[in-house]
């Protein structure tokens, strides 16, 4: 069950003019609850006027050891988005010292390290869970190779130059950078100019054997993540082998609601081992209808991304308005994310629990 914890700030890293990494402290006592898997984020929320707002950022620190002691400290990188309530409080605010209330770990763009090649293709601030899936992976197994391919606009506008230019001194072998910028001609390698899929169709059989490859992490903005996912089913990758974190989804518009949905229906929960049912406003997603009675219901983004409302649904049946989360497995499994979903029967069921 996610919760919040007050953590303090124990550093604050500019790594471009519009980017930082806040390192935060795990007192001993909450370790064992931050223990997280390479990949993972985490949700800060902050009061604004009397209106909660959360976020999600990656953890960007390697793992924890499954044999040890949980996380000491984890660091995660935040950038700018233009009108963002809480990034430019991180640009601007955040000192050390301040105790930031941060949720624990959840996310399921992971790896659980073992043998073999793996790759990952990723944008702008994508970067920031695969440096942890990277680093994790090649200090854990030490066979297993990763091919990073990433993009940005320029050298200066790029978030963990140093962390990989480091992993590249350490593991020289194991593993193969490759540095794309849109914005800016390189001194050496690959010419300037976007990722998408036509590119990376052409650029991934030259760079590495594809077909070999055990699991690829795709992550950045929607378009480079689509542009990537086609480029690798073009080039006959099984959906089972990719996985995909999407940052930055414009709001968009919400489809209408379905001319089936019901007049009135209700919803009922289980959360943290207790139960309710409480009836659906028209027009409002099922975690808000939650959320009014139980304030502790878990969210971050409310925009389809995050995957932290992920619900298994028991009975009835719901329309989803958009999913950048979930895996196919997962919503055929019966998995649904509560922010998105609306109801379509008169009574449907979620276990937040399962
Ligand atoms: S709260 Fe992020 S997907 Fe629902």
């Amino acid at each position: 069950m996610a919760r919040f914890h007050p953590l303090p700030v124990a550093a604050v890293d500019r790594l471009t003019d519009d980017s930082v990494a806040l390192t935060l402290t795990v007192p001993p006592e909450l370790r064992e609850e931050y223990r997280h898997a390479p990949g993972q984020h985490l949700a800060l929320r902050r009061r604004i006027d009397g209106t909660e707002i959360r976020r999600t950022y990656s953890i960007c620190s390697p793992a924890p050891d499954p044999a040890g002691e949980g996380p000491e400290s984890l660091r995660v990188g935040v950038r700018l988005v233009e009108g963002g309530a809480f990034s430019a409080y991180a640009l601007k605010e955040i000192n050390i010292g301040d105790e930031l209330d941060v949720m624990t770990p959840a996310g399921r763009f992971t790896l659980e390290p073992a043998p073999g090649l793996y790759a990952a293709v990723v944008g702008g601030s994508g970067i920031t869970p695969v440096l942890s899936i990277v680093a994790t992976l090649l200090a854990r197994e030490p066979s297993a190779r990763f091919c990073l391919i990433r993009s940005d606009r320029t050298a200066a506008s790029t978030m963990f130059l140093e962390e990989v230019a480091d992993l590249k001194d350490r593991y020289p072998e194991r593993l193969q950078l490759v540095t794309v910028l849109s914005r800016e001609e390189q001194q050496a390698g690959l010419p300037s100019g976007r990722l998408d899929r036509e590119r990376l169709t052409g650029l991934l059989p030259a760079l590495l054997p594809v077909e070999r490859v055990a699991g690829w992490f795709l992550c950045g903005p929607y378009g480079l993540v689509q542009g990537a996912e086609r480029a690798l089913r073009e080039l006959g990758v099984d959906r089972a082998r990719m996985h995909q974190e999407i940052f930055h989804v414009d709001a968009g518009s919400a489809p209408a609601a379905s001319a089936s949905a019901p007049a009135h229906s209700t919803v009922t929960a289980r959360l943290d081992g207790r139960g309710g049912t409480w009836p659906v406003r028209e027009g409002e997603s099922l975690l808000e209808t939650v959320l009014r009675n139980r304030p502790d219901a878990p969210y971050a983004c409310k925009g389809g991304v995050c995957g932290t409302c992920r619900a298994f649904l028991v009975a009835g049946e719901v329309r989803m308005d958009r999913n950048f989360a979930l895996e196919t497995e997962e919503t055929e499994a019966g998995y649904v994310l509560a922010c998105q979903s609306h109801p379509l029967t008169e009574r449907v069921e979620l276990d937040f629990d399962r």
